[in-house]
């Protein structure tokens, strides 16, 4: 077989331009890229600075971590790595003796490179072990999820972070057939999703959120991604900016919720004729309506097909 290129393996960034837009208002300053992947989103950032300005790089997924540091090097000391989750960001920031960051990109999910390698167990199309680890270091995978985690935990996570209908059906077909034999793969687990199935019509979807759903308890993603929000909010100077690109509605609407809370300021409830909290606005909305890809881009790479580009500045 042909030996892929570099560039074959990358993941390709989404709506680039858009987040350079939105995300870049000072060419000297300090930037984080939370989730840096294989690196595309980040060499467009580090183009547009100029020789002050800097890239912190983070992920949890030591192999894309080396494909970024290797296609970054160019930029010698302009960017600085480091293998930890985003919501490590206060500790990152302390060590390098940094206050505050002009802007902050989360790209959340998983990339192209780290679904089309099926050691690595994120896709059910192909065979591999049960592990969906963005954080090959941590103790628990699928495996044990699949494996180990009682009827009803199962049946909250395919119903919580898959909005699937069959969560009850699934989750007990799963615990009938761990009884017989351990279930290692992605296609033994896809081969018991698709005999509890009755029709083929909803096969490819109820595949997509269960394996959405095992993958995001696997990484505590959501529980994550709430607190890399808030430190990441904390983490800008003022007038500094938050672009975050989802991928599903569990993300989006955490991120729509987060931003419109700190935008409006005060939580009174509605009706209350004057304000009790005291709370004040710290950030302006960017984008009204959440930034989606263009058709153009969508033939290219179809992963753009689901992307939401959300903006955010922060304004004290
Ligand atoms: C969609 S990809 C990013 C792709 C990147 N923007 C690029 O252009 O190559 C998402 C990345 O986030 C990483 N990731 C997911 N959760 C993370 C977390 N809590 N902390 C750090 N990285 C995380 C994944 O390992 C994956 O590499």
């Amino acid at each position: 077989m042909r030996k892929l290129k570099d560039e074959e393996v990358w993941h390709k960034p989404v709506l680039l331009e858009r987040v350079i837009e939105f995300l870049i208002t000072d060419k000297s300053g300090i930037y984080v890229d939370a989730t840096i992947g294989t690196g595309g989103h980040a060499e467009r950032i580090l183009r547009e600075l100029n020789e002050n300005g800097k890239l912190i790089g983070i992920d949890k997924d030591e192999d894309s971590l080396k494909i970024s540091e290797q296609r970054l090097r160019r930029f010698g000391k302009k960017v600085i790595f480091f293998h930890q989750s985003y919501i490590q960001l206060p500790e990152i920031l302390k060590r390098l003796s940094l206050e505050s960051i002009k802007g902050l990109l989360l790209d959340l999910g998983l990339s192209s490179y780290q679904l089309e390698k099926a050691e690595r167990g994120f896709s059910y199309s192909l065979k591999g072990p049960l592990d969906m680890r963005f954080d090959q270091k941590e103790v628990k995978s699928a495996l044990q999820v699949v494996n180990g985690y009682p009827f009803e935990r199962l049946k909250k996570i395919f119903r919580d972070y898959g909005e699937e209908r069959y969560s009850s059906r699934i989750a007990q077909a799963i615990v009938q057939n761990r009884k017989v034999k351990k279930i290692d793969t992605t296609k033994e687990l896809k081969d018991i999703i698709q005999s509890i199935l009755r029709t083929k019509n909803d096969e490819i979807k109820t595949l997509s959120r269960v394996f959405q759903a095992l993958r995001i308890e696997v990484n505590t993603e959501l529980i994550e991604l709430k607190e890399g929000l808030e430190n990441g909010i904390k983490a800008l100077a003022a007038n500094g900016r938050i672009c975050v690109l989802s991928y599903h509605s569990l993300e989006d609407r955490m991120v729509k919720e987060k931003f419109n809370m700190l935008a409006r300021g005060c939580v009174c409830p509605p009706g209350y004729p004057v304000c009790v909290c005291g709370g004040k606005k710290s950030l302006m909305i960017l984008t009204r309506k959440p930034i989606t890809a263009e058709v153009s881009e969508i033939i290219e790479n179809p992963k753009a097909r689901s992307a939401k580009l959300r903006a955010a500045e922060k304004i004290v």
